[in-house]
Protein backbone atom coordinates (compact mmCIF):
# COMPACT_ATOMS: atom_id res chain seq x y z
CA UNK A 1 0.00 0.00 0.00
CA UNK A 2 1.44 3.53 -0.50
CA UNK A 3 2.14 6.18 1.47
CA UNK A 4 -0.98 8.94 1.12
CA UNK A 5 -0.25 12.88 1.25
CA UNK A 6 -2.23 15.34 0.90
CA UNK A 7 -1.77 18.83 -0.18
CA UNK A 8 -3.10 22.10 -1.83
CA UNK A 9 -0.68 22.20 -4.90
CA UNK A 10 2.40 19.79 -5.40
CA UNK A 11 4.78 21.02 -7.51
CA UNK A 12 7.28 18.60 -9.89
CA UNK A 13 10.53 19.53 -10.43
CA UNK A 14 12.90 22.14 -8.09
CA UNK A 15 14.90 24.14 -10.94
CA UNK A 16 13.87 27.86 -11.32
CA UNK A 17 10.26 27.33 -12.28
CA UNK A 18 9.18 24.65 -9.68
CA UNK A 19 10.86 27.01 -6.64
CA UNK A 20 9.67 30.05 -8.33
CA UNK A 21 5.91 27.99 -8.41
CA UNK A 22 6.36 26.62 -4.67
CA UNK A 23 7.91 30.24 -3.48
CA UNK A 24 4.66 32.01 -4.79
CA UNK A 25 1.84 28.94 -4.40
CA UNK A 26 3.02 28.62 -0.93
CA UNK A 27 2.25 31.63 -0.16
CA UNK A 28 -1.46 31.23 0.55
CA UNK A 29 -1.89 27.32 0.11
CA UNK A 30 -0.27 23.58 1.65
CA UNK A 31 2.03 23.20 -0.84
CA UNK A 32 5.37 20.54 -1.00
CA UNK A 33 7.63 20.42 -4.02
CA UNK A 34 8.43 16.88 -5.03
CA UNK A 35 12.21 16.59 -7.24
CA UNK A 36 14.11 13.67 -8.29
CA UNK A 37 17.45 15.74 -7.74
CA UNK A 38 18.37 17.92 -4.65
CA UNK A 39 16.74 21.28 -6.29
CA UNK A 40 19.82 23.11 -6.36
CA UNK A 41 21.45 20.29 -8.94
CA UNK A 42 18.34 21.31 -11.22
CA UNK A 43 19.53 22.16 -14.89
CA UNK A 44 18.45 25.92 -14.51
CA UNK A 45 22.29 25.85 -12.87
CA UNK A 46 23.53 25.51 -16.20
CA UNK A 47 21.87 28.51 -17.78
CA UNK A 48 25.29 30.71 -17.28
CA UNK A 49 25.02 33.88 -19.27
CA UNK A 50 22.24 35.98 -18.18
CA UNK A 51 18.39 36.54 -17.55
CA UNK A 52 16.96 39.24 -20.06
CA UNK A 53 15.12 42.34 -18.85
CA UNK A 54 14.95 45.81 -20.20
CA UNK A 55 16.50 47.84 -17.16
CA UNK A 56 18.72 49.72 -19.23
CA UNK A 57 20.94 50.20 -16.84
CA UNK A 58 23.52 50.89 -19.20
CA UNK A 59 22.04 52.25 -22.40
CA UNK A 60 18.46 52.98 -23.48
CA UNK A 61 16.30 49.90 -23.91
CA UNK A 62 12.98 49.29 -23.42
CA UNK A 63 10.27 46.27 -22.36
CA UNK A 64 8.83 46.79 -26.66
CA UNK A 65 12.42 46.34 -27.95
CA UNK A 66 12.62 43.24 -25.90
CA UNK A 67 8.65 42.42 -26.84
CA UNK A 68 9.62 42.95 -30.40
CA UNK A 69 13.32 40.95 -30.48
CA UNK A 70 11.54 38.23 -29.26
CA UNK A 71 8.78 38.14 -31.68
CA UNK A 72 11.36 38.21 -33.94
CA UNK A 73 13.77 35.74 -32.60
CA UNK A 74 10.72 33.46 -32.19
CA UNK A 75 10.47 33.32 -36.31
CA UNK A 76 7.08 34.78 -36.20
CA UNK A 77 5.60 31.42 -33.81
CA UNK A 78 5.67 32.60 -30.39
CA UNK A 79 2.15 33.78 -29.61
CA UNK A 80 2.70 38.03 -28.87
CA UNK A 81 0.52 38.65 -26.00
CA UNK A 82 2.60 36.33 -23.74
CA UNK A 83 5.56 37.77 -25.45
CA UNK A 84 4.39 41.18 -24.30
CA UNK A 85 3.78 40.15 -21.38
CA UNK A 86 6.57 38.32 -19.94
CA UNK A 87 8.99 41.00 -21.44
CA UNK A 88 6.95 43.64 -19.75
CA UNK A 89 7.11 41.90 -16.47
CA UNK A 90 10.72 40.41 -16.90
CA UNK A 91 11.95 44.09 -15.22
CA UNK A 92 10.38 43.82 -11.69
CA UNK A 93 11.02 40.05 -11.26
CA UNK A 94 14.91 40.50 -12.23
CA UNK A 95 13.94 43.59 -9.30
CA UNK A 96 12.61 40.71 -6.93
CA UNK A 97 15.39 38.16 -7.52
CA UNK A 98 17.98 41.23 -6.48
CA UNK A 99 15.50 42.03 -3.46
CA UNK A 100 16.00 38.50 -2.61
CA UNK A 101 19.22 38.42 -2.57
CA UNK A 102 20.58 37.54 -5.96
CA UNK A 103 24.39 38.79 -6.14
CA UNK A 104 24.18 39.95 -9.97
CA UNK A 105 27.30 41.55 -11.42
CA UNK A 106 27.47 45.14 -10.90
CA UNK A 107 28.17 48.54 -12.42
CA UNK A 108 30.86 50.42 -10.89
CA UNK A 109 28.21 52.96 -9.80
CA UNK A 110 26.53 49.78 -8.28
CA UNK A 111 23.63 49.38 -10.80
CA UNK A 112 23.07 45.67 -11.72
CA UNK A 113 25.58 44.85 -15.01
CA UNK A 114 24.05 43.82 -18.28
CA UNK A 115 25.86 42.66 -21.05
CA UNK A 116 24.88 41.64 -25.12
CA UNK A 117 23.18 38.81 -25.86
CA UNK A 118 22.13 36.66 -29.41
CA UNK A 119 19.08 38.67 -30.88
CA UNK A 120 18.45 41.23 -28.18
CA UNK A 121 18.94 44.60 -29.97
CA UNK A 122 18.36 47.81 -30.06
CA UNK A 123 15.22 48.55 -32.09
CA UNK A 124 16.08 51.68 -33.83
CA UNK A 125 19.95 51.06 -35.09
CA UNK A 126 19.54 47.37 -35.29
CA UNK A 127 22.55 47.04 -33.23
CA UNK A 128 23.28 44.33 -30.18
CA UNK A 129 21.67 46.05 -26.83
CA UNK A 130 23.15 45.11 -23.17
CA UNK A 131 19.61 43.78 -21.74
CA UNK A 132 21.18 40.63 -20.46
CA UNK A 133 21.88 40.82 -16.13
CA UNK A 134 23.96 38.81 -15.33
CA UNK A 135 25.84 37.16 -12.19
CA UNK A 136 29.57 36.27 -13.90
CA UNK A 137 28.73 32.88 -16.02
CA UNK A 138 26.38 31.57 -12.96
CA UNK A 139 23.33 33.25 -13.52
CA UNK A 140 21.39 29.90 -13.34
CA UNK A 141 23.01 28.78 -10.39
CA UNK A 142 22.65 32.11 -8.60
CA UNK A 143 19.20 31.84 -9.14
CA UNK A 144 18.60 28.19 -8.08
CA UNK A 145 20.74 29.31 -4.61
CA UNK A 146 18.39 32.42 -4.46
CA UNK A 147 14.48 30.82 -4.49
CA UNK A 148 15.85 27.45 -2.42
CA UNK A 149 17.15 29.85 0.41
CA UNK A 150 13.63 31.57 -0.37
CA UNK A 151 11.68 28.73 0.07
CA UNK A 152 13.93 27.22 3.27
CA UNK A 153 12.92 30.51 4.75
CA UNK A 154 9.41 30.24 3.68
CA UNK A 155 8.86 26.43 5.34
CA UNK A 156 7.90 25.00 1.82
CA UNK A 157 8.13 21.31 2.04
CA UNK A 158 10.24 19.34 -0.21
CA UNK A 159 10.53 15.39 -1.18
CA UNK A 160 13.74 15.51 -2.55
CA UNK A 161 14.61 12.60 -4.67
CA UNK A 162 11.37 11.19 -5.26
CA UNK A 163 11.05 10.24 -9.37
CA UNK A 164 7.48 11.62 -10.04
CA UNK A 165 6.24 8.77 -12.69
CA UNK A 166 2.32 9.22 -12.81
CA UNK A 167 -0.09 12.04 -12.75
CA UNK A 168 -3.99 11.17 -12.02
CA UNK A 169 -6.88 13.04 -13.32
CA UNK A 170 -10.00 12.18 -12.19
CA UNK A 171 -13.52 13.14 -14.11
CA UNK A 172 -11.34 15.41 -16.22
CA UNK A 173 -9.28 17.33 -13.49
CA UNK A 174 -6.08 17.45 -11.56
CA UNK A 175 -6.26 14.92 -8.32
CA UNK A 176 -2.33 14.20 -7.78
CA UNK A 177 0.74 12.33 -8.92
CA UNK A 178 2.45 8.72 -7.81
CA UNK A 179 6.09 9.01 -7.36
CA UNK A 180 8.72 6.71 -6.00
CA UNK A 181 10.73 7.64 -3.15
CA UNK A 182 14.53 6.82 -4.57
CA UNK A 183 15.64 5.94 -1.02
CA UNK A 184 13.74 3.14 -0.68
CA UNK A 185 11.84 2.48 -3.28
CA UNK A 186 8.34 2.89 -1.54
CA UNK A 187 5.16 4.37 -3.84
CA UNK A 188 3.88 7.54 -2.72
CA UNK A 189 0.50 9.05 -4.17
CA UNK A 190 0.44 12.49 -3.30
CA UNK A 191 -3.32 13.59 -3.19
CA UNK A 192 -3.47 17.91 -4.66
CA UNK A 193 -5.90 20.18 -5.85
CA UNK A 194 -3.55 21.32 -7.87
CA UNK A 195 -0.82 19.92 -9.73
CA UNK A 196 2.14 21.91 -11.48
CA UNK A 197 5.14 20.48 -13.38
CA UNK A 198 8.21 22.42 -13.72
CA UNK A 199 10.50 19.47 -14.87
CA UNK A 200 12.47 20.88 -17.64
CA UNK A 201 13.27 19.64 -21.15
CA UNK A 202 14.15 16.40 -22.50
CA UNK A 203 17.33 17.25 -24.50
CA UNK A 204 19.38 13.87 -23.51
CA UNK A 205 17.47 12.37 -27.05
CA UNK A 206 20.38 14.03 -29.27
CA UNK A 207 23.50 12.65 -28.80
CA UNK A 208 25.66 16.18 -28.34
CA UNK A 209 23.64 17.92 -25.88
CA UNK A 210 24.02 20.90 -23.10
CA UNK A 211 21.53 19.13 -20.65
CA UNK A 212 22.21 17.60 -17.45
CA UNK A 213 21.42 13.58 -17.58
CA UNK A 214 18.39 14.33 -15.26
CA UNK A 215 16.35 16.13 -18.60
CA UNK A 216 14.69 13.24 -20.18
CA UNK A 217 11.28 14.65 -20.85
CA UNK A 218 9.53 13.25 -17.63
CA UNK A 219 7.06 15.73 -17.47
CA UNK A 220 5.65 15.87 -21.07
CA UNK A 221 6.08 12.05 -21.14
CA UNK A 222 3.64 11.61 -18.25
CA UNK A 223 1.06 13.92 -19.24
CA UNK A 224 1.21 12.70 -22.90
CA UNK A 225 0.15 8.90 -21.39
CA UNK A 226 -2.72 10.86 -19.93
CA UNK A 227 -4.09 12.03 -23.02
CA UNK A 228 -2.61 15.50 -22.91
CA UNK A 229 -1.28 17.13 -26.39
CA UNK A 230 2.29 18.51 -26.22
CA UNK A 231 2.84 21.46 -28.94
CA UNK A 232 5.29 22.42 -31.23
CA UNK A 233 7.65 19.36 -30.52
CA UNK A 234 9.97 19.70 -33.58
CA UNK A 235 10.81 22.93 -32.83
CA UNK A 236 14.35 22.30 -30.39
CA UNK A 237 17.09 24.45 -30.09
CA UNK A 238 20.57 24.01 -30.76
CA UNK A 239 23.24 26.08 -29.20
CA UNK A 240 26.09 27.15 -32.08
CA UNK A 241 28.75 26.86 -28.93
CA UNK A 242 28.58 23.58 -27.53
CA UNK A 243 32.43 22.09 -26.47
CA UNK A 244 33.64 19.99 -29.40
CA UNK A 245 32.24 16.39 -29.15
CA UNK A 246 30.91 17.09 -25.37
CA UNK A 247 28.11 19.47 -26.12
CA UNK A 248 29.01 21.39 -22.45
CA UNK A 249 27.71 24.87 -22.87
CA UNK A 250 29.62 27.56 -23.66
CA UNK A 251 27.78 30.27 -22.51
CA UNK A 252 26.81 32.72 -25.90
CA UNK A 253 28.14 35.49 -22.93
CA UNK A 254 31.31 34.48 -24.35
CA UNK A 255 30.36 36.67 -27.47
CA UNK A 256 28.59 39.15 -25.76
CA UNK A 257 31.95 39.68 -23.98
CA UNK A 258 33.53 40.41 -27.97
CA UNK A 259 34.29 36.70 -28.84
CA UNK A 260 34.28 35.88 -32.38
CA UNK A 261 33.78 32.42 -34.56
CA UNK A 262 36.20 31.22 -36.79
CA UNK A 263 35.80 28.45 -39.53
CA UNK A 264 39.25 26.52 -40.53
CA UNK A 265 39.96 29.19 -43.06
CA UNK A 266 39.99 31.26 -40.45
CA UNK A 267 37.09 33.71 -41.99
CA UNK A 268 34.68 35.44 -39.72
CA UNK A 269 32.00 33.36 -41.09
CA UNK A 270 29.25 34.84 -39.46
CA UNK A 271 29.77 38.17 -41.49
CA UNK A 272 27.98 36.55 -44.64
CA UNK A 273 24.83 35.27 -42.70
CA UNK A 274 24.18 37.83 -40.37
CA UNK A 275 25.99 41.14 -41.79
CA UNK A 276 24.42 43.06 -39.03
CA UNK A 277 24.75 41.73 -35.29
CA UNK A 278 27.53 38.84 -36.90
CA UNK A 279 28.69 36.63 -33.85
CA UNK A 280 25.31 37.48 -31.99
CA UNK A 281 22.55 36.71 -34.28
CA UNK A 282 20.07 33.96 -32.73
CA UNK A 283 20.67 30.85 -32.53
CA UNK A 284 19.17 28.92 -34.93
CA UNK A 285 20.82 31.68 -37.70
CA UNK A 286 24.36 30.19 -36.11
CA UNK A 287 23.80 26.53 -35.99
CA UNK A 288 22.30 26.54 -39.50
CA UNK A 289 25.47 28.53 -40.95
CA UNK A 290 27.56 26.36 -39.24
CA UNK A 291 26.27 23.75 -40.80
CA UNK A 292 26.46 25.54 -43.94
CA UNK A 293 30.21 25.62 -43.69
CA UNK A 294 30.53 22.09 -42.53
CA UNK A 295 28.91 21.28 -45.80
CA UNK A 296 31.33 23.86 -47.83
CA UNK A 297 34.55 22.29 -46.08
CA UNK A 298 34.91 24.75 -43.93
CA UNK A 299 34.57 23.13 -40.73
CA UNK A 300 38.12 22.39 -38.92
CA UNK A 301 39.90 18.89 -39.97
CA UNK A 302 36.38 18.31 -41.43
CA UNK A 303 35.20 17.23 -37.89
CA UNK A 304 32.61 19.82 -38.09
CA UNK A 305 33.68 22.14 -35.35
CA UNK A 306 34.85 25.95 -35.50
CA UNK A 307 36.95 27.70 -33.13
CA UNK A 308 35.69 30.65 -30.80
CA UNK A 309 38.04 33.04 -30.18
CA UNK A 310 37.55 35.45 -26.81
CA UNK A 311 41.78 36.05 -26.79
CA UNK A 312 42.19 39.78 -26.03
CA UNK A 313 43.72 40.75 -29.15
CA UNK A 314 41.05 39.08 -31.31
CA UNK A 315 38.20 40.30 -28.92
CA UNK A 316 40.47 44.02 -29.08
CA UNK A 317 40.80 43.93 -33.35
CA UNK A 318 37.06 43.31 -34.32
CA UNK A 319 36.15 45.73 -31.72
CA UNK A 320 37.87 47.95 -33.59
CA UNK A 321 36.76 46.63 -36.81
CA UNK A 322 33.02 47.09 -35.42
CA UNK A 323 33.50 50.08 -34.13
CA UNK A 324 32.23 48.69 -30.24
CA UNK A 325 32.85 51.49 -27.94
CA UNK A 326 32.23 51.17 -24.00
CA UNK A 327 29.18 52.81 -22.32
CA UNK A 328 31.77 55.66 -22.18
CA UNK A 329 32.76 56.36 -25.54
CA UNK A 330 36.44 54.70 -25.13
CA UNK A 331 37.44 51.75 -27.22
CA UNK A 332 36.05 48.21 -26.09
CA UNK A 333 39.51 47.12 -25.20
CA UNK A 334 39.54 44.28 -22.96
CA UNK A 335 42.02 41.97 -20.49
CA UNK A 336 43.02 38.54 -19.79
CA UNK A 337 41.54 39.29 -16.02
CA UNK A 338 38.83 41.14 -17.56
CA UNK A 339 37.53 37.93 -19.78
CA UNK A 340 38.76 35.64 -16.67
CA UNK A 341 36.36 37.92 -14.18
CA UNK A 342 33.35 37.66 -16.81
CA UNK A 343 33.35 34.07 -17.40
CA UNK A 344 35.13 32.01 -14.89
CA UNK A 345 33.79 28.92 -15.19
CA UNK A 346 33.69 28.67 -19.05
CA UNK A 347 37.56 29.53 -18.52
CA UNK A 348 37.25 26.37 -16.40
CA UNK A 349 35.13 24.29 -18.07
CA UNK A 350 37.81 25.17 -21.36
CA UNK A 351 40.89 24.10 -19.14
CA UNK A 352 39.37 20.90 -17.15
CA UNK A 353 37.83 19.76 -20.22
CA UNK A 354 39.90 20.23 -23.70
CA UNK A 355 43.00 21.58 -21.61
CA UNK A 356 42.35 25.25 -23.54
CA UNK A 357 42.97 28.46 -21.70
CA UNK A 358 40.69 30.78 -23.51
CA UNK A 359 42.40 34.12 -22.88
CA UNK A 360 45.57 32.37 -24.70
CA UNK A 361 43.71 29.88 -27.16
CA UNK A 362 40.85 29.44 -29.33
CA UNK A 363 37.97 26.91 -27.86
CA UNK A 364 36.60 24.02 -30.75
CA UNK A 365 32.87 24.05 -30.34
CA UNK A 366 30.17 23.01 -32.29
CA UNK A 367 26.50 22.85 -32.25
CA UNK A 368 24.94 21.28 -29.54
CA UNK A 369 21.05 20.02 -28.30
CA UNK A 370 19.95 22.82 -26.28
CA UNK A 371 16.65 23.92 -25.49
CA UNK A 372 13.19 22.54 -25.93
CA UNK A 373 11.04 25.43 -27.36
CA UNK A 374 7.85 22.70 -26.90
CA UNK A 375 6.62 21.60 -24.45
CA UNK A 376 2.62 21.32 -22.24
CA UNK A 377 0.37 24.07 -23.84
CA UNK A 378 -0.33 26.56 -21.33
CA UNK A 379 -1.70 30.09 -21.25
CA UNK A 380 0.05 32.93 -19.37
CA UNK A 381 -1.44 31.73 -16.19
CA UNK A 382 0.58 28.47 -16.46
CA UNK A 383 -2.88 26.74 -16.86
CA UNK A 384 -2.48 23.45 -18.81
CA UNK A 385 -4.71 23.95 -22.27
CA UNK A 386 -6.16 21.05 -23.75
CA UNK A 387 -6.98 21.21 -27.49
CA UNK A 388 -7.26 23.81 -30.39
CA UNK A 389 -9.77 25.73 -28.53
CA UNK A 390 -7.39 26.31 -25.49
CA UNK A 391 -9.59 24.47 -22.56
CA UNK A 392 -7.93 24.36 -19.87
CA UNK A 393 -7.75 21.54 -18.01
CA UNK A 394 -9.11 22.65 -14.03
CA UNK A 395 -6.01 22.20 -11.46
CA UNK A 396 -3.31 21.22 -14.33
CA UNK A 397 -0.26 23.70 -14.65
CA UNK A 398 3.02 23.61 -16.39
CA UNK A 399 5.77 26.72 -16.43
CA UNK A 400 8.73 26.23 -17.65
CA UNK A 401 11.32 24.56 -20.17
CA UNK A 402 8.86 21.66 -20.13
CA UNK A 403 5.75 24.19 -20.64
CA UNK A 404 4.86 26.00 -24.53
CA UNK A 405 3.56 28.92 -23.28
CA UNK A 406 3.83 30.08 -26.25
CA UNK A 407 6.79 32.75 -25.59
CA UNK A 408 9.54 31.31 -27.63
CA UNK A 409 7.51 29.85 -30.83
CA UNK A 410 10.06 28.53 -33.43
CA UNK A 411 13.53 29.95 -31.82
CA UNK A 412 13.92 30.81 -28.49
CA UNK A 413 16.58 33.82 -28.06
CA UNK A 414 18.89 33.35 -24.95
CA UNK A 415 18.52 34.79 -21.61
CA UNK A 416 14.60 34.03 -22.32
CA UNK A 417 14.55 30.70 -20.52
CA UNK A 418 15.37 32.17 -17.47
CA UNK A 419 12.90 34.75 -18.27
CA UNK A 420 10.35 32.50 -19.02
CA UNK A 421 10.56 30.37 -15.79
CA UNK A 422 10.79 33.55 -13.30
CA UNK A 423 7.78 35.25 -14.57
CA UNK A 424 5.58 32.18 -15.35
CA UNK A 425 6.72 30.13 -12.09
CA UNK A 426 6.04 33.01 -10.50
CA UNK A 427 2.17 33.39 -11.61
CA UNK A 428 1.82 29.74 -11.98
CA UNK A 429 2.33 29.38 -8.32
CA UNK A 430 0.01 32.08 -7.84
CA UNK A 431 -2.89 30.91 -10.23
CA UNK A 432 -2.63 27.30 -8.72
CA UNK A 433 -2.83 28.80 -4.74
CA UNK A 434 -5.96 30.30 -6.33
CA UNK A 435 -7.49 27.72 -8.00
CA UNK A 436 -6.92 25.50 -4.68
CA UNK A 437 -8.16 27.88 -2.28
CA UNK A 438 -12.07 27.85 -4.41
CA UNK A 439 -11.82 24.29 -5.15
CA UNK A 440 -12.33 20.50 -3.00
CA UNK A 441 -9.82 17.93 -3.54
CA UNK A 442 -11.07 15.58 -5.99
CA UNK A 443 -11.40 11.70 -4.67
CA UNK A 444 -8.55 9.57 -5.65
CA UNK A 445 -9.55 6.67 -8.19
CA UNK A 446 -9.70 3.22 -6.41
CA UNK A 447 -6.62 1.97 -7.24
CA UNK A 448 -3.83 5.03 -7.72
CA UNK A 449 -0.75 3.60 -8.56
CA UNK A 450 -2.08 1.33 -11.26
CA UNK A 451 -0.34 2.65 -14.45
CA UNK A 452 3.19 2.61 -12.02
CA UNK A 453 2.52 -0.85 -10.53
CA UNK A 454 2.10 -2.24 -14.20
CA UNK A 455 5.09 -0.21 -15.33
CA UNK A 456 7.56 -1.89 -12.97
CA UNK A 457 5.92 -5.10 -13.56
CA UNK A 458 6.80 -4.83 -17.28
CA UNK A 459 10.36 -4.08 -16.17
CA UNK A 460 10.78 -6.23 -14.13
CA UNK A 461 9.49 -9.19 -15.99
CA UNK A 462 10.76 -8.69 -19.70
CA UNK A 463 13.15 -11.04 -21.75
CA UNK A 464 16.04 -9.26 -20.98
CA UNK A 465 16.84 -9.15 -25.06
CA UNK A 466 17.90 -5.84 -25.09
CA UNK A 467 19.78 -3.48 -23.08
CA UNK A 468 18.85 0.37 -22.24
CA UNK A 469 22.14 1.61 -22.68
CA UNK A 470 22.19 0.38 -26.15
CA UNK A 471 18.38 1.35 -27.27
CA UNK A 472 19.80 4.74 -25.84
CA UNK A 473 22.77 5.29 -27.53
CA UNK A 474 20.82 4.23 -31.18
CA UNK A 475 18.39 6.80 -30.22
CA UNK A 476 20.74 9.45 -29.49
CA UNK A 477 22.71 8.73 -32.60
CA UNK A 478 19.64 8.70 -34.87
CA UNK A 479 18.06 12.32 -33.07
CA UNK A 480 21.44 13.67 -33.92
CA UNK A 481 21.46 12.70 -37.09
CA UNK A 482 18.22 12.96 -38.98
CA UNK A 483 16.45 15.23 -36.50
CA UNK A 484 18.75 17.58 -36.02
CA UNK A 485 19.80 21.20 -37.14
CA UNK A 486 18.89 20.35 -40.36
CA UNK A 487 15.96 17.71 -41.32
CA UNK A 488 14.82 16.43 -44.80
CA UNK A 489 11.25 14.03 -45.22
CA UNK A 490 13.81 10.69 -45.87
CA UNK A 491 15.95 11.27 -42.53
CA UNK A 492 12.96 12.30 -40.93
CA UNK A 493 10.72 9.43 -42.20
CA UNK A 494 14.27 7.27 -41.14
CA UNK A 495 14.04 8.81 -37.69
CA UNK A 496 9.95 7.60 -37.34
CA UNK A 497 10.57 4.02 -38.60
CA UNK A 498 14.03 3.62 -36.16
CA UNK A 499 12.41 4.88 -33.08
CA UNK A 500 9.37 3.03 -33.67
CA UNK A 501 11.36 -0.29 -34.05
CA UNK A 502 13.13 1.13 -30.44
CA UNK A 503 9.98 1.15 -28.58
CA UNK A 504 9.37 -2.48 -29.74
CA UNK A 505 12.57 -3.35 -28.59
CA UNK A 506 12.21 -1.51 -25.97
CA UNK A 507 9.22 -4.04 -24.56
CA UNK A 508 12.67 -6.44 -24.21
CA UNK A 509 14.13 -4.82 -21.86
CA UNK A 510 14.73 -6.50 -17.88
CA UNK A 511 15.55 -4.69 -14.94
CA UNK A 512 18.27 -7.02 -13.46
CA UNK A 513 18.61 -4.71 -10.42
CA UNK A 514 16.01 -6.54 -7.74
CA UNK A 515 16.85 -4.01 -5.05
CA UNK A 516 14.35 -1.02 -3.32
CA UNK A 517 16.97 1.20 -2.41
CA UNK A 518 18.17 3.43 -5.29
CA UNK A 519 17.66 1.30 -8.19
CA UNK A 520 19.11 3.75 -11.11
CA UNK A 521 18.71 0.91 -13.50
CA UNK A 522 14.73 1.33 -12.83
CA UNK A 523 14.91 4.98 -13.09
CA UNK A 524 17.31 5.34 -15.91
CA UNK A 525 15.00 2.47 -17.70
CA UNK A 526 11.63 4.56 -17.41
CA UNK A 527 13.56 7.35 -18.37
CA UNK A 528 14.46 5.53 -21.58
CA UNK A 529 10.68 5.35 -22.27
CA UNK A 530 9.81 8.91 -21.72
CA UNK A 531 12.44 9.90 -24.25
CA UNK A 532 11.36 7.48 -26.65
CA UNK A 533 7.95 8.68 -26.44
CA UNK A 534 9.23 12.32 -27.01
CA UNK A 535 11.62 11.36 -29.85
CA UNK A 536 8.65 9.92 -31.67
CA UNK A 537 6.18 13.36 -31.12
CA UNK A 538 9.37 15.42 -32.30
CA UNK A 539 9.96 13.40 -35.15
CA UNK A 540 6.14 13.20 -36.61
CA UNK A 541 5.89 16.53 -35.87
CA UNK A 542 8.61 17.45 -38.16
CA UNK A 543 7.85 15.46 -40.63
CA UNK A 544 4.36 16.90 -41.45
CA UNK A 545 5.77 20.67 -41.26
CA UNK A 546 6.66 21.48 -45.09
CA UNK A 547 8.69 24.57 -43.86
CA UNK A 548 11.54 25.93 -42.63
CA UNK A 549 11.18 28.31 -39.11
CA UNK A 550 13.39 28.73 -36.72
CA UNK A 551 15.18 26.07 -34.81
CA UNK A 552 12.86 23.53 -37.31
CA UNK A 553 15.24 23.98 -40.84
CA UNK A 554 13.95 21.62 -43.86
CA UNK A 555 16.56 21.55 -46.53
CA UNK A 556 13.49 20.26 -48.85
CA UNK A 557 11.05 22.86 -47.97
CA UNK A 558 13.96 25.88 -47.08
CA UNK A 559 11.56 28.68 -46.50
CA UNK A 560 9.53 29.88 -44.20
CA UNK A 561 5.53 29.38 -45.34
CA UNK A 562 3.69 31.61 -43.11
CA UNK A 563 0.36 30.97 -45.84
CA UNK A 564 -0.10 27.29 -44.85
CA UNK A 565 2.58 26.74 -41.41
CA UNK A 566 1.93 30.12 -38.97
CA UNK A 567 0.16 27.70 -36.95
CA UNK A 568 0.70 25.80 -33.64
CA UNK A 569 1.41 21.70 -33.96
CA UNK A 570 -0.05 20.10 -31.42
CA UNK A 571 0.52 16.09 -31.13
CA UNK A 572 -1.85 13.66 -29.23
CA UNK A 573 0.41 10.48 -28.26
CA UNK A 574 -1.69 6.80 -28.25
CA UNK A 575 0.77 3.89 -28.12
CA UNK A 576 3.02 4.46 -31.69
CA UNK A 577 0.26 6.30 -33.42
CA UNK A 578 0.68 10.37 -32.85
CA UNK A 579 -2.36 12.43 -33.81
CA UNK A 580 -1.83 16.09 -35.27
CA UNK A 581 -3.69 18.95 -34.84
CA UNK A 582 -3.04 22.85 -35.28
CA UNK A 583 -4.32 25.98 -33.69
CA UNK A 584 -3.75 29.68 -34.43
CA UNK A 585 -1.02 32.14 -33.40
CA UNK A 586 -1.54 35.17 -31.50
CA UNK A 587 -0.71 38.07 -33.35
CA UNK A 588 -1.30 41.40 -31.99
CA UNK A 589 1.10 43.99 -33.01
CA UNK A 590 3.88 42.48 -35.38
CA UNK A 591 2.93 40.93 -38.67
CA UNK A 592 5.37 38.92 -40.24
CA UNK A 593 8.33 39.63 -41.86
CA UNK A 594 11.73 38.18 -43.21
CA UNK A 595 13.89 37.87 -40.62
CA UNK A 596 17.20 39.58 -41.21
CA UNK A 597 20.15 40.19 -38.40
O1 LIG B 1 24.46 30.86 -23.62
C1 LIG B 1 23.95 30.85 -22.50
O2 LIG B 1 24.43 31.39 -21.51
C2 LIG B 1 22.66 30.19 -22.37
C3 LIG B 1 21.67 30.86 -21.89
C4 LIG B 1 20.33 30.52 -22.35
O3 LIG B 1 20.13 29.43 -22.89
O4 LIG B 1 19.45 31.38 -22.23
Amino acid sequence: MANIHQFDVIVVGGGGAGLMAALNASKTARTAVISKLYPVRSHTGAAQGGIGAALGNIEEDSPDWHTFDTVKGSDYLGDQDAIEFMCHEAVQAVLDLEHMGLPFTRTADGRIAQRPFGGHTNNVTGKPVRRSCYAADRTGHMILQTLYQQCIKNNTLFYDEFQVMDLLLVDGKAAGVVAVELATGELHVFHAKAVIFATGGHGRIWEITSNAYAYTGDGCAITARRGIPLEDMEFFQFHPTGIFKLGILITEAVRGEGGILFNAKGERFMEKYAPRIKDLASRDVISRAMYLETRAGNDVNGQRFFYLDVTPETVNKYADLDGRTRPDGTPYHVTAAEIMSKIPDIADFCLTYLGVDPTRQPIPVQPTAHYAMGGIPTDKYGRVVVDEKNTVLPGLYAAGEVACVSVHGANRLGTNSLVDLVVFGKHAGLDAAAYANGADFTPLPANPTELVDETIARFQNGSGKERVAKIGSELRAEMFDNVGVFRTQESLEHAVEKVKELRERYLQVKVTDSGKIFNMEMMQTWELGNMLDLALVTAVSALARTESRGGHARDDFPARDDVNWLKHTLAWMNGDQVTLGYKPVVITKYMPKERTY
